[in-house]
């Protein structure tokens, strides 16, 4: 197989367009907010990368534990041809898939010991394109017989999925799914339902609802790495908007919110500060201690992801926790 190959969907231009209206937009509201894919630049997706192995965030961890418990009967079950990552990042943990799914589940390249039929394709998909360069290749690189087709796109803006041979598994793992607002959910479920066959697979990773202590600790590490990330989308407004912010004058906030059901990252101005955006030709004021929604990270219980799997046209074949239930995987079908 030759190396792996990569698709720009979403080029460069129409990224920074989809930028300049969001900042915009966010920076324009009041309150003001941005949405959380602008964390996602080179740096932003290796500094996901770190607090995926800090001690506070458990989400990681719990997925990985159900993958690797659940991957072999995920395999027997669903039979896939192509297996399509949405937001995809470094598929570290999408190798304990690979590993059950593909003829390259020993080293040589045999199908030997595979519990399914032969997976032939894996296409991931993501926003930051350097993360998926490197993980496509680092993955052709480990498993020569399956064709990796990496694909540079926002699964916001009309989602289509790869058109690889059916069946499909269509992966959403890390709890992603839930930096979505509620509406934008749901028009993405949607449209990921129109774009499968009926009988096609969703594996969608949330986090779950739990006490607030635990949660909040997830997302305010004591090494500040995730408050990092988090001023990590005012460097990439700076860089892309010739904007002036002052990273350092903001604080890192994370906020359980009980009637939403989320934690709220926020950005706290830290004094009165005047900042430009030329490339968007906007000045924008911030008061001392105003606070800046970054992200919403959605914990979910099984009856809401359930609901909204039926509304979307998917009917829940499997529902997989960790054993300690911090984290579930759904298993989920196209419905005819
Ligand atoms: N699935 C991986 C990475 C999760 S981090 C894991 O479980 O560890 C979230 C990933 O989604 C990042 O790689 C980010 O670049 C990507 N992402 C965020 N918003 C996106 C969007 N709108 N379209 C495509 N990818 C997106
Ligand atoms: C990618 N996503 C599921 C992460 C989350 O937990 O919501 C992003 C993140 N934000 C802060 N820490 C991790």
């Amino acid at each position: 197989m030759p190396p792996a190959t990569v698709e720009i969907r979403h080029t460069p231009e129409q990224a920074a367009e989809a930028l300049r209206a969001d900042a915009l937009t966010g920076l324009t509201s009041m309150p003001k907010w941005l949405p959380p894919k602008w964390f996602y630049d080179a740096r932003g997706s290796e500094l996901f990368e770190d607090i995926t192995r800090l001690p506070e965030y458990y989400p990681a961890r719990a997925e990985r534990e159900i993958l690797a418990e659940r991957a072999p009967e995920l395999a027997t079950i669903t039979r896939p041809s192509a297996l399509v990552e949405l937001g995809s990042g470094s598929s570290v943990k999408t190798r304990l898939l690979l590993d059950a799914f593909s003829a390259n589940g020993a080293p040589d390249g045999t199908a030997e010991g595979t519990p399914s039929g032969i997976l032939r394709e894996f296409f991931p998909l993501d926003v930051s394109e350097q993360a998926l360069r490197e993980a496509a290749h680092a993955i052709a690189e480990t498993y020569p017989a399956l064709r990796v087709h990496g694909v540079v796109d926002d699964f916001t803006s009309s989602l289509a999925v790869p058109d690889g041979s059916r069946p499909r598994l269509v992966a959403f793992l890390g709890g992603t799914i839930g930096n979505l607002l509620p509406d934008e959910r749901a028009k993405f479920l949607t449209s990921l339902r129109d774009a499968l066959d009926g009988g096609e697979w969703l594996l969608l990773g949330t986090d779950l609802v739990k006490d607030p202590d635990t949660l909040v600790r997830a997302y305010a590490d004591s090494q500040g790495v995730t408050g990092e990330f988090n001023r990590n989308v005012l460097h990439v407004l700076n860089a892309e908007l010739d904007a002036d912010f002052v990273p350092e004058a903001f604080t890192h906030r994370a906020v359980w919110d009980e009637r939403q059901e989320w934690i709220e990252m926020r950005l706290r101005a830290e004094r009165d500060m005047r900042v430009t955006l030329p490339g968007i030709d906007l000045e924008i004021n911030f008061t001392e201690g105003e606070e800046m929604r970054t992200e919403v990270s959605t914990k979910f219980r099984r009856e809401h992801v359930a609901s909204e799997l039926v509304t979307a046209g998917f009917e829940l074949h499997s529902w997989w926790t960790d054993a300690a239930g911090r984290f579930a995987l759904s298993l989920a079908r196209a419905t005819p």
